[in-house]
């Protein structure tokens, strides 16, 4: 005990009694092993199971069991993550929503067949980007950061937070053995090198190997100060190759523990800035837009209303009517389409010319009244506490739809929208009088720049509610807040009706959301297929 000096009164009881007999037995053990070389087949040892059990084996056993538990507590190591972050994933995955797929048509199965297929190239993709799980070792001599340093690619980080346990600082220079450094990179996106700071002169009499290679090797002797140097912020990893978003794993070998560092090479997306314009006003800043289809006297309403509240506001119209007729006036843009182009088209055409940082969406037949308040749905999404990117208002005279959507999944056949649930904790912070959710009535505010990269999915041509809001989900935060309406009236006319009738039953004939999304079945006011019982497996946790 009396090499811990005057330190020992900063070290906790626990630490003095449990760890450090500890690491004096592993050393201990590891000294004696390599004086007798009694194991000379690493391999061996290597593909035991590495569990933190040393604690339990007390002392009575001799040098075998000693050399057990060397081998167990360092060499193991090495194997744990590999070997274990696929089971460990299956663990998480218990918990996760799963369906049962219905069997579909005949007449789909062509089409689901190919979904599969694309499904799980996506799938792969989306593997690549997992988060890894960062598995950090019991009894580690030195501290380190297990996640979180992050690169640009061909850009040099340090390794940062590398530091000695403050016990084995104490110890080392009283066990008399060779120190050796490994830094090695896993996936090889990159090169571990020493930083300019450790001059040649230091280094003068250690051998280093593996210089501009994957994996570099430093024989520090007994040069504790040398290693506490390197150890500050000088080992550097240095991204070699073009990656927008991967993670290598570098292993730092020290003392006979191997750590894993996940270094993020993350090419880092400048930003979509908007200039908000002198004035600071909804004016400048936001613009409105529709779609609309057959119903010209009910645009006419629309344009109307909105420039009776906010006069010289911009207005959007898209329009595949088979005889548009466009409105001249100030402040509206109106592009006409080919016939029956569709309504996810007509979105799209509509946000793409939008040049303001906002951009309000609603139907063609909404209209602005003295309860539209643009002003008070901007502030929501201009607040940085809440993230907000979608404000939904009221439609007045078509009800208040609510709710998260359940999205459960199949390990072979995509997946499955369940249809809604209503969680208890959903009040935006700080606005008692919103809610979060993933399906509301259309007439919102969004960032422009969030809603363009979600955009519409243009073989989606008929009538559709369900399918737009399906492609926010994990795109964009919204809310639904009711300080801010508009007004609701159905405008009817023959040749609209007739239109509408036949997209209806389309949706029954062509479900094309199913493929955008890989999904085997989709819960709604008209269920696909029809099964008429629920399809969500028991979870066994709860
Ligand atoms: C680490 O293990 C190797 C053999 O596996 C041994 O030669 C070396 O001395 C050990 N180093 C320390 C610091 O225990
Ligand atoms: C609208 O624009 C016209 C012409 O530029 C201008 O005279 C008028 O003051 C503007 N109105 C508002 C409310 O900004
Ligand atoms: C808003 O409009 C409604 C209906 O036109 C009217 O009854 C009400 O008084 C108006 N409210 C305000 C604050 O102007
Ligand atoms: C997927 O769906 C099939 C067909 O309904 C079912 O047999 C299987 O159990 C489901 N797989 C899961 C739970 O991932």
């Amino acid at each position: 005990m009396g090499l811990l000096g005057g330190s020992s009164n900063r070290l906790s009881l626990f630490a003095i009694r449990v760890i450090l007999p500890i690491i004096v037995i592993v050393y201990l053990g590891s000294e004696i092993r390599r004086k007798y070389h009694r194991y000379p087949d690493e391999e061996k040892v290597i593909t035991r199971d590495c569990k933190p059990d040393v604690v339990a084996i007390t002392d009575d056993s001799g040098e075998d069991a000693m050399n057990e538990m060397v081998s167990v507590a360092f060499n193991g190591d090495k194997h744990v993550t590999a070997m274990k972050q696929e089971m460990l994933r299956e663990q998480m995955q218990i918990g996760r929503l799963r369906c049962n797929c219905p069997e579909p048509p005949v007449w789909l199965q062509p089409v689901n067949k190919r979904r599969i297929v694309e499904g799980k190239k996506w799938e792969h993709e989306k593997k690549k980007r997992l988060e890894p799980l960062s598995v950090c070792k019991a009894m580690s001599p030195f501290n380190y950061i297990g996640g979180g340093i992050t690169v640009d690619p061909y850009q040099t980080v340090p390794i940062i937070g590398l530091s000695l346990h403050p016990i084995v600082d104490q110890m080392l220079p009283n066990l008399n053995t060779d120190i050796t450094l490994q830094i090695a990179s896993v996936r090889k996106l990159g090169k571990p090198r020493l930083s300019k700071l450790i001059t040649p002169m230091m280094l003068a009499n250690h051998v280093i190997s593996g210089e501009k290679t994957f994996e570099l090797r430093i024989n520090l002797k007994q040069n504790i100060e040398l290693l506490k140097r390197i150890l500050n912020n000088n080992i550097l990893y240095s991204s070699d190759n073009y990656e927008l978003d991967a993670r290598d794993k570098l292993q730092i070998t020290l003392l006979n523990f191997t750590a894993d560092i996940y270094v993020r090479i993350r090419r880092e997306p400048l930003p979509d800035l908007y200039d908000p314009g002198e004035r600071n006003s909804v004016i400048d800043k936001v613009t409105v837009i529709t779609k609309t289809f057959e119903r010209p006297d009910v645009i006419e309403q629309f344009v109307a209303s909105v420039h009776k509240y906010y006069p010289n506001i911009t207005i959007i119209i898209a329009d595949d009517s088979e005889f548009p007729k466009p409105i001249k006036k100030d402040n509206v843009k109106y592009f006409v389409m080919p016939f029956r182009e569709g309504s996810f088209p007509g979105r799209n055409l509509a946000l793409s010319q939008v040049r303001t940082k906002y951009v309000v969406f609603l139907d063609d037949d909404m209209y602005f009244t003295n309860n539209t308040n643009l002003e008070i749905m901007m502030e929501k999404l201009e607040d940085p506490n809440i993230d907000m990117d979608i404000n939904c208002g009221e439609v007045k005279n078509l009800g208040i739809l609510k709710g998260l959507r359940h999205i459960g999944y199949n390990d072979t056949q995509g997946y499955c929208n369940l249809g809604p649930f209503f969680p208890r904790n959903n009040i935006v912070p700080g606005y008692p009088q919103c809610v979060w959710g993933e399906m509301f009535m259309f007439f919102f505010m969004a960032k422009t720049a969030v809603l363009r990269k979600i955009g519409a999915y243009p073989q989606i041509v008929q009538a559709a509610h369900e399918e737009a809001w399906i492609d926010t989900i994990g795109k964009a935060k919204s809310a639904f807040c009711g300080d801010s309406s508009v007004y609701h009236v159905h405008g009817k006319n023959a040749k609209y009706e007739g239109f509408r009738k036949e997209s209806k039953s389309v949706l029954f004939s062509d479900p094309i959301a199913l493929f955008e999304n890989n999904m085997c079945y989709w819960w709604s006011f008209y269920e696909f297929p029809k099964t008429g019982k629920s399809l969500k497996i028991k979870s066994p946790l709860n």
